[in-house]
């Protein structure tokens, strides 16, 4: 439910409250967010005024009580007392005042492409103005979680210069521990823990993507946390381009926590009557630990963000041709493949890169989206129609948002990507496409949808491999390309939302290189994402132990691969097995030449997995050991009533 009551707001489900209220200079001073408490507690949360001394700055000199530095707020801006860091920045001062709220049932719907939560809620809309300028901050109440996200619009009649808006801020009183995820290719989510005090904590991207350097899941928790108990608070972004969040204690003992679009090369420009709107933050806590945050987060995650006609729905054991094959391959072993995958029990064959252009590295081919006739005679409709009568689905590799300098599109198209005046800089010999601009969006859309069409795709792997740069749009003039980055991504979620509606039941696995997206926007659209392109088991338990913190079990696609799967070790293809029993299950080797022995082996882990996946998939998840701590991960999955758990052992290394 969300209430107010002389001006205090309450937002409070099964599992939370948050607080706040309107103070008397119109600023909103945040009261508790936590377990579930009345709205009459008010005076309980309330944070005692300061003495307003020393270098204080006053809003009312007369009222030493009106120093806002001293107060917690769920909103602030700067040149009025507040010196901590300030989550909007438009070049001057700023002094927003609570004009009036709205609750609504549902979710306030964005005007912009960005991706949102939808499901059964309601939301509380708070108005706040200054001469030229409307903000407002929604709140929007879940059954485990809430979001919150903010509108600005430039209501005077000269430009504004946004150069910071973050999705949201508060101050929470007390010092906690900032549990965050960093890495880089292959090395996705290793856990990093430090103490948030009065130096300033950050958890950034800044590649354009949300990236493997730092997921944008991260957590506030009491020092003491452990699985099952204490308190943590959860927060994360859907949006998967450069994001920020901070940390920070004031001397006054509250902790400013803020996330949302990385104000670093950004700046957005609000015409009179322009309106900017922020992605949704999503937060959530739990006083039973880590564990207990997790399992409301899981729970929001597969009810309000991945697409719903695969909430609830057991998906296709795939083989995917990547490890087995890289880029050699033909018609005739692709066939021979899926021969084997479906003797095996695979539902679902999947072709990776190298189906289209001239592809047979990674140096040539990307934008071009005509089939490699020397590879595939038959076309993709004849290669498809040839799978699907073994009695398997057939999924397709797609990377729409590069183009390789040595393809025909960017032959004809080369301002068609992002470059500038410098030389260009590739990455895996790539550049990217400008997707600010309208007929680059159309080609992607016209061509991955003639495609699907043509040859009865039900699965789409989307992938992306390198990060942004130049961030440089020739659509924008010079003085505006800190627009170019934020605009780019918006560019992407058009491509997913027409492509969503043109196909609304297709699987798409989201990948960028493996776990460079792995966020909340990406999930919108995915049914799972490829969470790393490192398929060693042991490294694995690693990446799968830190995406299970913020992310269910059911995004993470879990393969048996070539690295250190070994087909012909029954040791090694069992622990593979064991360590993808984490999520969705596929397989990633070649299995051409695989023993009686083996193939049996991979049969019996498929129907293993049958038996399992509802509760692999739907089932509530429990950490027991985490591998950063022991070198062990060890985990259970239960049914709803408990009356069925499957409990998963890993020993990575033979120490005791
Ligand atoms: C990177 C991905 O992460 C791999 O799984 C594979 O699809 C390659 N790209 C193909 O180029």
């Amino acid at each position: 439910m969300v209430i107010c009551k002389d001006n205090v707001f309450l937002l409070k489900n099964d599992t939370l409250s948050y607080l706040f209220r309107v103070g008397k200079y119109g600023e909103l001073q945040h009261l508790h967010f936590g377990a579930p408490v009345d709205i009459d507690d008010v005076e309980a949360f309330a944070c005692r005024p300061g003495l307003g001394w020393g270098s204080s700055v006053l809003l009312n000199d007369a009222d030493s009580a009106s120093c806002l530095d001293d107060y917690a707020l769920e909103w602030s801006g700067s040149g009025r007392g507040d010196y901590r860091e300030s989550p909007l920045e438009i070049g001057t001062s700023t002094d927003l005042r609570y004009v009036n709220y709205r609750i609504l049932n549902g979710i306030a719907p964005m005007a912009n492409s960005l991706p949102q939560a939808r499901g059964e809620c309601q939301t509380l809309e708070i108005t706040m103005e200054q001469a030229g300028l409307r903000a407002k901050l929604y709140y929007t109440l879940f059954e485990t979680a809430l979001t919150r996200r903010v509108m600005l619009e430039n209501t005077g009649d000269a430009p504004v210069s946004l150069h910071k808006c973050m999705s949201f801020s508060m101050d929470i009183p007390g010092q906690f521990h900032l549990t965050s995820f960093h890495g880089g290719w292959s090395a996705e989510m290793r856990k990093n823990t430090v103490t948030v005090g009065g130096a300033k904590v950050v958890v950034e991207s800044l590649t354009g993507a949300s990236s493997n350097r730092h997921n944008p899941g991260f957590m506030l928790h009491e020092a003491d946390a452990t699985e099952n108990a204490g308190r943590v608070y959860g927060f994360n972004l859907i949006y998967s381009g450069n994001h920020y969040a901070s940390a920070q204690l004031s001397m006054q003992g509250l902790t400013r926590v803020m996330q949302g679009v990385n104000p670093s090369n950004f700046c957005r420009n609000l015409a009179a009557g322009e309106v900017f709107e922020t992605p949704e933050a999503v937060m959530t806590v739990s006083d039973a630990g880590f564990g207990g945050m997790s399992l409301l987060m899981h729970r929001f995650v597969n009810k309000h963000i991945v697409p719903a006609y695969w909430r609830n729905r057991p998906r296709p054991v795939l083989y995917n041709s990547w490890e087995g094959c890289m880029f050699n391959f033909n018609q005739h072993r692709l066939l021979d493949l899926a021969d084997r995958a479906k003797d095996l029990g695979c539902e679902l064959f999947v072709l990776d890169d190298g189906w289209f252009g001239k592809r047979d590295d990674d140096k040539s081919g990307l934008g071009d989206y005509n089939v490699n006739l020397k590879k595939l005679p038959n076309g993709m409709e004849g290669l498809s129609k040839a799978i699907c009568k073994k009695g398997l689905q057939f999924g397709l590799w797609f990377e729409p948002e590069a183009v390789s300098p040595d393809s025909d599109l960017y032959r004809a198209h080369p301002d068609w990507a992002l470059t500038d005046a410098h030389p260009d800089v590739l990455g895996r010999h790539q550049l990217l496409l400008d997707l600010t601009k309208p007929e680059v969006r159309d080609y992607i859309v016209e061509n991955v949808s003639r495609i699907i069409d043509e040859a009865g795709l039900t699965y789409v792997k989307w992938d992306m491999n390198r990060h942004l740069s130049p961030v440089y749009s020739n659509v924008l003039p010079p003085e505006r390309q800190k627009e170019a980055s934020f605009r780019h991504m918006c560019g992407v979620y058009e491509l997913f939302r027409r492509l969503h509606a043109l196909f609304p039941n297709a699987m798409i696995e989201n990948c960028s290189g493996g776990g460079g997206r792995y966020d909340l926007g990406m999930m919108k659209y995915s049914t799972q994402i490829w969470c790393s392109d490192n398929t060693d088991p042991v490294s694995r338990t690693y990446i799968q132990y830190g995406s299970t913190l913020g992310y269910p079990t059911a995004t993470m696609s879990c393969h048996v691969a070539n690295h250190g799967s070994s087909i012909e070790d029954p040791r090694k293809l069992n622990y593979g097995f064991r360590v993808a029993l984490n999520g969705p299950l596929g397989y990633e080797l070649n299995i051409l030449g695989a023993s009686d022995t083996a193939k049996a082996t991979m049969s019996g882990q498929i129907e293993e997995y049958r038996a399992y996946e509802h509760l692999i998939l739907r089932g509530d998840f429990y950490r027991l050991l985490d591998p950063f701590a022991c070198g062990r991960y060890a985990y259970y999955f239960a049914s709803a009533d408990s009356r069925e758990l499957l409990v998963t052992y890993l020993q990575n290394y033979a120490d005791p």
